[in-house]
């Protein structure tokens, strides 16, 4: 190749760079989907009045830190129901003081779930997970998400160096559109990953109903965390 043709290939890089990611051909993208998804933000639109957005790793370290990232379309940074249903079991079960509970800030359009996770997004959770470990050493570490969060959280696990990942005690999704996929390094003893039978987000068929009630899983994923903290 010539060098005036190198030369300008890379000058181009940093528009190449500025692209968004391509669509992801795994993730269901048919009319069926789109609608679950239209669902769940319906579904986080309960939240508005109340609780959707959680900021605590801003405060005192706690025994246990989760970082949760909600679905598309939801409200705030932790979405409706399906976080909340979790959040409430989870300070019921481990007690309010001993848990932090930080939503991840990003936006949570279609785009970002047909791109496998909105890019952005993916890298707050990142950072978050990293704040997390590196400012309160012995807090033990719970990341998870619904629908998009769960793809934000695969994509932020597998960026974790080795020492982080170490510190995660538990990896979480409720109807995951990568259902199946391990979550980086995570060892699958320590990963729990529920889907409903009809759920065409994370089985690739069926229809939107079962997507929008992972609020009845709270129970379930709190049991999991509990026995591992
Ligand atoms: C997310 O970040 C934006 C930009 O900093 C801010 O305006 C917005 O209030 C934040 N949303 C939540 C729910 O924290």
């Amino acid at each position: 190749m010539k060098f005036s043709i190198v030369l300008s290939l890379v000058a181009l890089l940093p528009f190449v760079a500025a692209l968004p990611p391509p669509i992801d051909a795994s993730v269901p993208a048919s009319p069926e989907a789109l609608d679950a998804l239209l669902q769940e933000a319906t579904a986080g639109g309960e939240s508005l009045l109340a609780g959707d957005t959680e900021n605590e790793l801003a405060g005192a370290c706690r025994a246990v830190t989760l970082i949760y990232a909600r679905g598309t379309g939801e409200a705030g940074n932790v979405g409706g129901q399906t976080g909340q249903a979790l959040f409430t079991a989870l300070r019921s079960r481990l007690g309010a003081s001993a848990i932090s509970i930080q939503g991840v800030n990003y936006s949570a359009t279609v785009l970002g779930y047909l791109q496998g996770g909105d890019p952005a997004g993916s890298t707050t959770m990142t950072n978050l997970i990293n704040q997390a470990a590196s400012k309160c050493p012995s807090t033990k570490i719970v990341i998870g998400g619904y629908s998009q969060g769960a793809q934000v959280a695969h994509n932020a696990a597998a960026r974790l160096s080795a020492a982080t990942t170490a510190r995660i005690v538990t990896a979480f999704g409720f109807g995951d559109p990568f259902y199946g996929r391990a979550y980086g390094s995570i060892p699958a003893s320590r990963t729990l990953n529920i889907c409903h039978t009809g759920d065409i987000i994370c089985t690739g068929s069926g229809g939107s109903a079962e997507h929008g009630n992972y609020n009845r899983d709270a129970g379930a994923v709190t049991n999991f965390i509990a026995a591992r903290v």
